[in-house]
């Protein structure tokens, strides 16, 4: 399947620019509508998207007002990302979510290159921006260039793995039972011990050893890592080309800043890799994780009443999801 080339949601839609879209670069720049400029600006986005298949992003608001770009250009050994909204009416509020989608787009879609992103110092509504999609400041990027100094900051990656590596395990384990103790639905009680979610742990390393599974790991440009999921394909060919999203899980500290998304976008990739048509995935009710996986695609196709025991009368519904590659 090729990789979409807009991205919807209730909030902020994204598409390739059209040429009428001179207008708003002619905007943002404060220059004329009729200047060269941002006519040859736009002409330079749009043969980026026939060469590469990708490029900048024009965003519209919900009532369809363009209100700023989110734009993506290959380098040789990385993609840089650029952000740009009018200012005036709340335009700058979809500066946010536009940037949280192209970056997850992007791990999901485009070549594996690390995507940057560099910004003044002085520029730190921009830098929010960056830094609420996920992005970190890695500064041994920084440069100056013609005596402008700028900060690089750069998207947490993804690294699909046929074993645990023996130096995540410790690492995995330590956030399963933090995730856990946070209150997350991962498969144990409240309260289990390392040794409970080590025994589970290690099924999954055999699992992993007999092919069918596949680790997906979201580490930090700096390589901690942010989170994690498995993808795991049934066995029997009717139903090869299905995979189980199993164990979901970011970290409890770093919340909010679109990791669990990140890592959705990383899942999706690995298992399409792997000759996935359809996912499904299952969580416990009552934790609004399915508001959480409908904004990936997912709908409910099944519940169990009553079929995840929380605790001693706290009996959850077992919710099934799934959605097509
Ligand atoms: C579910 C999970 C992976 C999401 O990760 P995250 O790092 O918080 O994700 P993001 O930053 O990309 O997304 C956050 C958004 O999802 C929403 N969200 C996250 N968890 C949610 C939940 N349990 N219910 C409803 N919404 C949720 C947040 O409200 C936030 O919304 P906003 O963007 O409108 O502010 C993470 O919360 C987690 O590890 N939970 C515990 C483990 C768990 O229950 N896993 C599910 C197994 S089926």
């Amino acid at each position: 399947m090729t990789a979409p080339r807009t991205i919807t949601t209730d909030l902020v839609s994204l598409q390739p620019p059209e040429e009428q879209d001179a207008a708003l670069v002619a905007e943002l720049m404060g220059v004329p509508e009729d200047a060269e400029r941002p006519a040859e600006i736009v002409r330079g986005w749009r043969e980026h998207w026939d060469e590469h298949g990708y490029g900048t992003w024009i965003a519209t608001d919900a009532s369809g007002r363009r209100v700023g770009f989110v734009g993506l250009r290959a380098h040789d050994d990385f993609i840089r990302v650029t952000i740009r909204t009018l200012e005036g009416q709340g335009e700058e509020d979809l500066a946010g979510p536009a940037m949280r989608l192209v970056v997850a787009h992007a791990l999901e879609w485009l070549p594996d290159l690390p995507l940057r992103l560099r910004v003044a110092p002085e520029d730190l509504a921009t830098r929010f921006v960056a830094e609420f999609a996920g992005m970190v400041h890695a500064p041994d990027l920084d440069h100056t260039v013609g005596g402008d100094d700028w900060q690089v900051l750069e998207l947490p990656w993804v690294r699909v793995a046929d074993k645990i590596p023996a130096r995540a395990r410790e690492a995995m384990l330590r956030m399963w039972v933090e995730v856990n103790e946070a209150g997350g639905a991962v498969g144990f009680l409240p309260g289990a011990d390392e040794g409970e979610v080590a025994a589970v742990l290690d099924g999954y390393a055999a699992q992993l050893e007999r092919g069918d599974t596949s680790l997906v790991a979201l580490n930090s440009p700096h390589g901690d890592l942010l989170g994690f999921g498995f993808v795991v394909r049934p066995s029997g060919a009717t139903v090869a080309h299905t995979a189980n999203l199993e164990r979901i899980m970011t970290d409890p500290a770093r919340r909010g800043t679109n990791h669990g998304a990140l890592l959705m976008a990383g899942m999706h990739r690995a298992a399409r890799e792997r000759g996935v048509e359809l996912v499904t995935l299952d969580y416990r009710g009552g934790t609004g994780l399915g508001e959480f996986y409908t904004r990936f695609g997912y709908t409910e196709v099944g519940r169990v009443p009553g079929g995840v025991r929380v605790a001693p009368g706290d009996d959850r519904d077992g919710v099934i999801m799934a959605r097509s590659l």
